[in-house]
């Protein structure tokens, strides 16, 4: 049971609160193969990543710029998009790659990517560095998409900002998993037995 506690210690740190160093070559490398396993229906590897760091998070802050722009967004809008990709010093956007399967619809190749963001997330707090999954109007707009040569068939399903959090020691309540279980039986509903 108490291997169960990585799990239930994961926390999401505010995109400005991670700080330099991010994950070097070596460490990122091993924090995305562990993407890698996540569970993959056919084997169709639904997902793909960009790892966005350096002057190329300048290059994105001016992206989500233009596109706010093109949203026809306010000033205040616009300054604020410009900013979020200079928060953190890195980011690894997790796209999902979806292909037409007749016996795996898309909802599963999605799901499948999101594990795989979970993976990095996690992946992420065992080696110390901090993350947190963000989408938002940029998660869902063409000139973003464009900017960012994704395919026709692919969508961004979140970025993942990563950094060091200042510490370690963030800590959350979480609710109660037996509120949201029940035991199911023929008819019967069940409460946690406890
Ligand atoms: C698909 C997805 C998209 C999310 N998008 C946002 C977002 O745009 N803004 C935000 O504040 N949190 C977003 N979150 C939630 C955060 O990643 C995080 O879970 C939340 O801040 C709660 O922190 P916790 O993970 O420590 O519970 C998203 C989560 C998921 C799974």
């Amino acid at each position: 049971m108490q291997k169960l506690s990585f799990l239930n210690e994961q926390i999401s740190i505010p995109a400005n609160e991670l700080y330099l160093p991010a994950p070097d070559e070596m460490q990122l490398e091993a924090i995305l193969q562990t993407a890698m396993s996540s569970p993959d229906h056919g084997e169709l590897t639904p997902f793909r990543f960009l790892v966005i760091q350096g002057e190329a998070l300048t290059e994105l802050s001016e992206v989500f710029k233009q596109a706010a722009i093109e949203r026809g967004a306010d000033d205040l809008t616009i300054l604020k998009q410009q900013k979020k990709p200079l928060r953190s010093p890195m980011i690894i956007t997790v796209i999902a790659k979806i292909t037409d399967n007749p016996s795996i619809p898309e909802v599963e190749q999605i799901l499948c990517a999101g594990v795989a963001a979970q993976h990095i997330q996690l992946a992420c707090r065992s080696l110390d560095f901090g993350s947190i999954w963000l989408t938002g109007d940029n998660c869902y707009d063409i000139f973003v998409y464009q900017a960012l040569g994704l395919e026709i068939n692919e969508r961004i399903i979140g970025f993942i900002y990563v950094g060091t959090p200042d510490e370690t020691n963030h800590k959350k309540n979480r609710s109660d998993a037996k509120k949201v279980t029940r035991f199911w039986k023929t008819s019967q509903h069940t409460d946690f037995a406890i």
